[in-house]
């Protein structure tokens, strides 16, 4: 029996059709929803491209009730009863209770070569750093920010001259190479992280 996959995105998706395009043929898992807190965000056009059902819980109206946010989004996910829940570029941050809900359950893409730079502006501050290399990791989603399990990472050297959106552009196809790889995995119960680049 298929495993079903929700992804949850914020912006233009492009994580999201990447894994949507690699759940195919003999792939463990299908996508079984796309959800985004950004009414008209650019990924739920694609996704329903790609034929899947989408939705939208707008973060805007629930304010600082981010209790009520996830109560709006937990009756949406539930509905489509996901076995696995990916976070694809989804820029919201997930309350304890709402991850622990999902324990064992919910992946995130992140931009940087975890432990390091957890949080935001990861491509600058590894420029800032001088560090010779960037990259991307999917990991487990626990309460702490960017901190679970590492299922994956791609490492990509940083070159001089190198602005954060140039490192992230590089970057980014490692991401659609990784995330569809590891989530692969993750649907056939296998946990050892896997490496790119
Ligand atoms: C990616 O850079 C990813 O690392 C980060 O947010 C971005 C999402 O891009 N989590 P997209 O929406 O998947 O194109």
């Amino acid at each position: 029996m298929n495993k079903r996959v929700a992804i949850l995105i914020s912006g233009g998706g492009s994580n999201m059709v990447s894994l949507v395009q690699s759940m195919t043929g003999d792939h463990p898992a299908r996508p079984c929803v796309v959800v985004s807190n950004v009414p008209g965000a650019g990924g739920l056009a694609k996704a329903e491209g790609l034929g899947v059902p989408t939705a939208c819980v707008d973060h805007k109206p629930f304010g600082k009730d981010r209790e009520r946010f996830e109560k709006a989004l937990n009756d949406v996910l539930h509905a489509h009863a996901p076995d696995i829940i990916c976070l694809a570029g989804f820029m919201r941050i997930l309350t304890p209770d709402f991850v622990a809900g999902w324990e064992g359950q919910m992946l995130n893409i992140h931009p940087s070569l975890l432990p390091l730079y957890k949080g935001l502006n990861t491509h600058a501050r590894a420029i800032e750093a001088g560090d010779a290399q960037a990259g991307c990791t999917v990991h487990e989603v626990t309460a702490a920010l960017d901190d679970g399990p590492i299922l994956g990472q791609a490492r990509v050297d940083i070159a001089p001259g190198d602005t954060p959106d140039t490192l992230a552009a590089r970057i980014l196809p490692f991401e659609h190479q990784l995330y569809p790889a590891a989530l692969r995995r993750f649907a056939n119960g296998e946990r050892t992280p896997i490496y790119l680049g």
